[in-house]
């Protein structure tokens, strides 16, 4: 089984388990910010779990679309969605991040929590491809990464972040970054591990 495989079974198990500790009804306070900040446009979460930044985006008036490889995250999205009364503006899509090939440019924000942090380097490229296909030149890619050492290897649970270095190289081609600030992550009984917030745009 490749890394692909190993990650979709981990998320995918968890969604079955109902093991989902991202599972807030509000988004990041960054995101929530560079919603009402930015004017109403369209913007992509890939992603998306159960669609919450989605769905504030929705009722901040953008026209938003969520991304998620695991069909029972997108089916809780779709719900929530219909339950807020915003699924005209927030739609879904089971997909994988690399193959977006079905969505249309331009989106004025991208966003990612937590998700390409645990991309094989194959996806990684091929997801920066994607992005810069799809968000427009000026567009806002903010992206929310756990962070490992460059010389630490992936333990049990799978890698446990990327490292920084891997970031800026992977997106200088496409993106300017403007901001990035770190802090300290912990989920569940796990250790604290370092991770960044970091707001790109597309150049
Ligand atoms: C830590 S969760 C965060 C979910 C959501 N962004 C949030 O903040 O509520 C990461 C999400 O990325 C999804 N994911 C991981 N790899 C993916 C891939 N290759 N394509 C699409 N979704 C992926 C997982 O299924 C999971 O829902």
């Amino acid at each position: 089984m490749d890394d692909t495989n190993d990650t979709f079974q981990r998320f995918q198990e968890r969604y079955d388990e109902e093991r989902v500790p991202w599972d807030d009804p509000a988004p990041p306070p960054e995101i929530v910010a560079v919603a009402g900040q930015l004017p109403a446009g369209r913007a992509l979460d890939v992603g998306c779990g159960y669609g919450r930044a989605v769905i504030h985006l929705a009722q901040r008036g953008w026209t938003a679309v969520g991304v998620d490889f695991v069909p029972r995250a997108i089916e809780v999205a779709r719900q929530r969605a219909a339950d807020a009364g915003v699924s005209e503006r927030a739609t879904f899509h089971i997909a994988s991040a690399p193959a977006l090939s079905f969505l249309a440019s331009p989106f004025d924000l991208a966003i990612d929590v937590g998700c390409m942090h645990s991309f094989s380097d194959e996806m990684l490229y091929g997801y920066r491809d994607e992005l810069a296909r799809l968000v427009r030149a000026g567009g806002v890619y903010l992206l929310f990464a756990h962070l490992r050492e460059a010389t630490e290897t992936p333990g049990e649970e799978g890698p446990r972040g990327i490292a920084e270095g891997v970031i800026h190289d992977l997106f200088a081609r496409d993106f300017a970054l403007e901001r990035v600030e770190r802090g300290v992550t912990q989920v569940e009984d796990r250790p604290p591990w370092n991770s960044a917030w970091f707001w790109f745009r597309h150049r």
